[in-house]
């Protein structure tokens, strides 16, 4: 096979079923290779490999489920590997990739050629808003949108709303996790119409966030936009929304955004459904002056049917996934129906000036208090329950 020669020195590489070509970093005067990395000629990052897994899991889960030929879009393909992978892997037959760097188009076209998918996929060199929009019409739109920007997807969001199926899926990657977490709340009131909170559960208030943008996107043109699997790993935050079509669809959706209302002082939390606050915004347990972030979706972050599915693909498949993705699938199940936000149990043991005791032990107290209790993704020291502040010092206390 001729391989095509490229301006920047590139090596081979596995992941998943593919083999391809990538940008090979050569590192000098010991610079962070996160740096190279962004600097590189094409983008392409290997710790991203569990992101690409899920894609691969999900996209199986949709063709199970439509059982006709579907259509994908990766506006965004930089080196090609997640289109590549969707094709070998979840054997998806129409899929449509671009980007506007052209060393990316050129090495993805390499890449596909190279893994015999080149009757599978096209690559064009476009910006991904036009891309998406060129598919809009309705005969010409996509199943499966995957949307994985450098930072906040939200610029891409409308053009993906336009461009997907009634009952199609689209996943969006946010790597803007500063200003989702609430180091830059100006930003992220900005991308997404939203204010953060910086608590120790911000990370699954980034997710709501983002899902309550797609949530207000999708209602413009009156669809839904469902979480069926959302998870935060690696600074990134990952959701996969099931797209519907239909105003009352929209309007189910748009019932389940609203706001949380926290109390740094003493970590009490409230949550308050509906578009406009009528919470007091003094603390109930101690009377100070509570914080509020939001608006954002507060409905389930994931879908247990759709995480039940891709287990089973997960566990029946033969590609090479992140060896974390079986523990990550089943901490999202056991979070399905549990509390919205988390506690850290060491910040409530410093805050009652204890030491800190073991996460097992103190679920098990939890739960023998009567209260429902489990762990979340989100922090490895994180509870999910639906005792408040004052409960659950009492309990640590015991
Ligand atoms: C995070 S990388 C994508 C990585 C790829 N999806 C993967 O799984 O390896 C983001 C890509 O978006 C491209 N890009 C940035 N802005 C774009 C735009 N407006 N339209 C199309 N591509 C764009 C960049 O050139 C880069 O290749
Ligand atoms: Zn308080």
């Amino acid at each position: 096979m001729t391989i095509m020669s490229f301006w920047f020195p590139i090596e081979e590489v596995s992941e998943g079923n593919a083999r391809i070509l990538v940008p090979k970093l050569i590192q000098k005067n010991n610079e962070p290779i996160d740096h190279l990395r962004s600097r590189a000629a094409v983008f392409y990052n290997p710790n991203m490999r569990l992101n690409r897994d899920t894609a691969v899991l999900s996209l199986q889960y949709l063709k199970n489920k439509i059982s006709k030929p579907i259509k994908i879009c990766e506006p965004m393909c930089g080196s090609g590997v997640r289109g590549v992978r969707l094709a070998l892997e979840a054997k998806a037959e129409n899929i449509v990739m671009g980007d506007l760097n052209p060393s990316a188009v050129n090495l993805a076209v390499e890449n596909i050629n190279r893994n015999n998918v080149r009757e599978k996929i096209r690559v064009r060199l476009m910006d991904a808003n036009l891309l998406m929009n060129i598919h809009s019409n309705p005969m010409n739109r996509f199943d499966y949108i995957d949307v994985d920007p450098y930072g906040s997807p939200t610029p891409f969001l409308d053009s993906a709303i336009r461009s997907i199926k009634d009952e199609g899926l689209i996943a969006l990657t946010a790597t803007d996790m500063a200003p989702l977490c609430g180091v830059s709340p100006l930003a992220c009131l900005r991308k997404y119409g939203g204010k953060p909170l910086k608590v120790s559960y911000s990370h699954e208030v980034a997710l709501r966030l983002i899902i309550g943008a797609s949530v207000k996107s999708a209602a413009i043109h009156e669809m839904s936009a469902r979480p069926v699997l959302s998870y935060y790993i690696d600074h990134y935050g990952r959701v996969n929304l099931s797209m519907k079509y239909g105003a009352k669809n929209a309007d189910s959706t748009i019932s389940e955004l609203g706001y949380i209302v926290h109390c740094q002082k003493c970590l009490h939390r409230e949550i308050m459904k509906g578009p406009y606050l009528k919470i007091s915004r003094k603390c109930n347990v101690c009377g100070n002056k509570m914080m509020v972030g939001g608006p954002m979706w507060l409905g389930e972050l994931s879908d247990s049917c759709f995480l039940e599915e891709i287990q089973k693909h997960y566990s029946n498949s033969n590609i090479y996934c992140d060896p974390r993705l079986a523990r990550l699938l089943h901490s999202l199940k056991e979070e399905v129906n549990a509390p919205i936000t988390f506690y850290n149990i060491d910040e409530i043991c410093s805050k009652i000036n204890q030491s800190s005791t073991s996460l097992e032990k103190f679920i098990e107290k939890i739960k023998d208090s009567g209260f429902e209790a489990v762990r979340t993704h989100f922090n490895e020291r994180g509870i999910k329950t639906n005792a408040n502040i004052l409960e659950l010092e009492n309990i640590l206390k015991v």
